[in-house]
């Protein structure tokens, strides 16, 4: 099968979070099984030109009433054959930030600059003379792809189905009405094509109600966004799709993560013989700051510090957690991340007032591998998580997850029996400062009391199957369907 992947991120070359992971090891896993995957993206500011090849000839993109000339560069997906295209246009990619800096959080221009991405994406292929079977949206920045191929690109496309799948509800682009001409669609279809959202334009939804099939990262999460609790305003669209609608839980890329062989940890380690992992934490304590005791159960974090990661119940001053889990518990306690202002405060504040905790700000990958590989807890208490791969390399890596059972948390962990032993993490039903003090607790109590239990945990939690196969089989028997169903559409 010929699958173009449209997305905003792809590791190695422009992440903010989890979908860049996503889309690289999809494309990665599909391709080893014998399809044609490309990727397509916006050239950021932040890659490189001169490790890309340029393309020659401008490229004239429809935008808006008018067109854009804008540039392609080519490169690959590391260790792979996918090609990966790049969409140079210094008006709307030339600066700092994906989506916004932490001055601008979500650029004016953005439907504008994601709608480019999108209509560029039919350019490119006919640039190519390569047509797609499927085109492959993620998450809003690419939803207008399956509105421009149903209701724009004809032609060489008419076979072409669209996949649509939803990393998080909680981004929806959604912008004032006075966008939409920037998309270069008929007004008509503000209404007729579903973007209209109490008045306002809603990019996700419009994709979601046009996409020939939809997916969701976890079986969970997919059941979850058809409830008002967890729909973001989308679940009754979503529960009219229900049909269409799969969950298909992400797997984690071994080539990346995998503590037998990780490049970024000072020690490598396996199931069968964990005393590199011992060497790792000495390491993560001492780049942390900490005392290098080896006794002491280490409680890790790493994550986008955002409202969905449960930072409030966590870090809420004088509401959170995390200061009475530090005075009351003989733990230690670190967090890499950044995200909302409060948050990093409050992260410093604790740090200063508390000897077991250390925080470090910012946006680090070498840090991730070794907290992953040195701590013995990985804390995750997210409001919502619609897969979440962090839980998943704390598993391979023997680091046992403390999370809400929510979303692909629920479908990942199995919580421990502490009569017989059984499972491979700590979860918690409700997300409250008070769960995740109880919870943490628990888990720190197993530490200095059922050694046997954590470590035959450990093991268990190391030998769990996260290869890509399995879903990248889910995602080829999805496109089956959607093409069917754009098959059907043109009769
Ligand atoms: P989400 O995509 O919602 O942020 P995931 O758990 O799916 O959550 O993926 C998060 C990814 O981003 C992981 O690969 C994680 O290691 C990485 N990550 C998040 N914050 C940081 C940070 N501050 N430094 C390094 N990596 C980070
Ligand atoms: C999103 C979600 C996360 C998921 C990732 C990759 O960023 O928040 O749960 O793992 O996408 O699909």
């Amino acid at each position: 099968m010929k699958i173009l992947m449209v997305t905003s991120e792809v590791t190695p070359y422009a992440k903010s979070g989890g979908l860049a992971d996503a889309v690289a090891a999809l494309s990665r896993s599909l391709s080893r099984a014998g399809h044609e995957v490309k990727i397509f993206l916006p050239r950021y500011y932040s890659i490189d030109r001169s490790t890309l090849e340029a393309l020659p000839d401008p490229m004239a993109v429809p935008l808006g009433s008018g067109e854009a000339w804008t540039g392609l560069y080519r490169g690959s997906l590391p260790d792979s054959n996918v090609e990966v295209y790049f969409l140079d246009y210094e008006r709307f990619y030339g600066r700092d930030g994906i989506y916004g800096t932490k001055a601008e959080p979500d650029f004016g221009d953005n439907p504008a600059r994601f709608a480019l991405l999108s209509r560029a994406a039919f350019q490119l292929c006919r640039r190519l003379s390569w047509i797609p079977d499927v085109f492959h949206a993620h998450d809003w920045p690419s939803s207008l792809v399956p509105v421009y191929l149903k209701h724009l690109e004809g032609g060489e496309f008419s076979a072409s189905a669209s996949v649509l799948s939803v990393h998080n509800l909680g981004y929806q682009g959604i912008y004032g009405k006075e966008a939409f001409p920037s998309l270069g669609l008929p007004w008509e279809l503000f209404y007729g094509a579903s973007f209209e959202h109490y008045g306002r334009v809603n990019i996700l939804k419009a994709g979601l109600a046009t996409a020939d099939c939809l997916s969701t990262v976890s079986p969970t999460y997919s059941r979850e966004i058809q409830t008002p609790a967890l729909g973001a305003g989308l679940d009754g669209l979503l529960r009219f799709r229900s049909a269409d609608l799969v969950g298909i839980l992400n797997g984690v890329d071994s080539g990346d993560w995998d503590p037998a062989h990780d490049r970024l940890i000072p020690a490598k380690f396996s199931s069968r013989d964990l005393s590199g992992k011992a060497a790792c934490k000495k390491a993560l304590q001492r780049s942390f700051g900490l005392a290098e005791d080896a006794s002491k159960p280490l409680v890790a974090m790493v994550a986008r510090l955002t409202d969905q990661k449960g930072i409030a119940e966590l870090f809420g001053p004088s509401y959170g957690s995390a200061a009475k889990l530090c005075s009351d518990m003989d733990l230690q306690f670190i967090v890499q991340g950044s995200g909302e202002k409060w948050c990093e405060s409050e992260l410093k504040s604790l740090s200063s007032r508390f000897p077991n905790f250390k925080a470090r700000l910012g946006y680090d990958e070498g840090a991730a591998h070794l907290v992953e590989a040195g701590a013995d807890f990985f804390l995750m208490p997210s409001r919502y998580e619609p897969c979440g791969l962090n839980q998943m390399y704390s598993l391979l890596y023997g680091t046992l997850p403390i999370v809400h059972r929510t979303g692909g948390l629920a479908d990942t962990v199995e919580n421990y029996n502490q009569e017989t032993g059984s499972g491979t993490g700590f979860m918690f039903d409700n997300l409250t400062p008070r769960s995740i003090y109880d919870t943490t607790g628990w888990a720190v109590w197993a530490y200095y009391n059922k050694k046997d239990h954590i470590d035959a945990m450990r093991k268990r939690a190391m030998e769990k199957d996260f290869s890509w196969e399995r879903p990248a089989g889910e995602y080829l028997k999805l496109y089956e369907r959607a093409l069917e169903r754009a098959a059907g559409r043109r009769i």
